[in-house]
């Protein structure tokens, strides 16, 4: 039976993720954060003192790593990994490592016959075919004020005016790299959050009861 994919696109802290979740739970699919496999790249390179603009140093080591994990934790989501996630994210052989694990987390589930799956390049790259491709857009003004808040409630201490700063570097790599560029896919419906998430899941409740 063919699989089928929603793709979820957008810039850093656009609310990929708690979008993603909304769809999981409400239509039963299975989720996956193609994020988190970037950030925990990223992990393993800090911990092992990788030197991240060593492409000779970074192939090295992925051959050597025979698991990843797929779970979120607090320790992923700090600044440091998400900087260092996507510094990582521009090399074509960080990018190859993780679109396979992908592939084979939609090939190999046989429980669930649905996915949906955020990330920057999913619907542009790593799943051109999927049956609904979204992008969200929010403000990156809006979106630093709610990773600021993000970060505070989780007991990190954090400085809005450098989150900003934050986001919008993470957006010029993401946006100006040469390999799988943050771009629209082709045939994206456009989702806007800068509202609240009612607003935002009634746009998306609309493109699922066509399909
Ligand atoms: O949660 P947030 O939007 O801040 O970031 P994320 O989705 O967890 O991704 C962390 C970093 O990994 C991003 O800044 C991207 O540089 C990179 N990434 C990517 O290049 N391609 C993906 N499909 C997913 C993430």
């Amino acid at each position: 039976m063919k699989k089928f994919i929603i793709t979820i696109d957008g810039p850093a802290a656009s609310g990929k993720e708690k979008i993603a979740k909304y769809i999981s739970r409400r239509w039963k699919l299975s989720h996956l954060d193609s994020g988190i496999l970037y950030r925990r790249l990223a992990q393993i390179f800090l911990i092992n003192k990788i030197d991240t603009k060593d492409i000779n140093q970074i192939k090295k080591n992925l051959v050597k790593i025979n698991k990843i994990s797929f779970r979120n934790s607090k320790k992923i989501r700090k600044q440091n990994i998400s900087k260092l996630a996507s510094k990582i994210a521009i090399h074509n052989c960080v990018r190859n490592f993780v679109n396979k694990l992908q592939y084979n987390f939609v090939k190999n589930n046989n429980k669930k016959q649905g996915f949906v799956i955020d990330g920057r390049d999913i619907g542009s790259v790593v799943f051109k075919k999927a049956n609904l491709k979204l992008y969200i857009e929010v403000n990156p003004e809006i979106r630093a004020k709610r990773r600021y808040k993000q970060l505070i409630d989780s007991g990190e201490k954090s400085i809005y005016r450098k989150i900003l700063k934050d986001i919008k570097l993470r957006d010029k790599q993401d946006k100006l790299r040469k390999h799988s560029p943050l771009v629209i896919p082709k045939g994206a419906h456009l989702i806007n959050n800068n509202g609240t998430f009612e607003n935002t899941t009634k746009q998306i409740t609309k493109l699922l009861e066509k399909i």
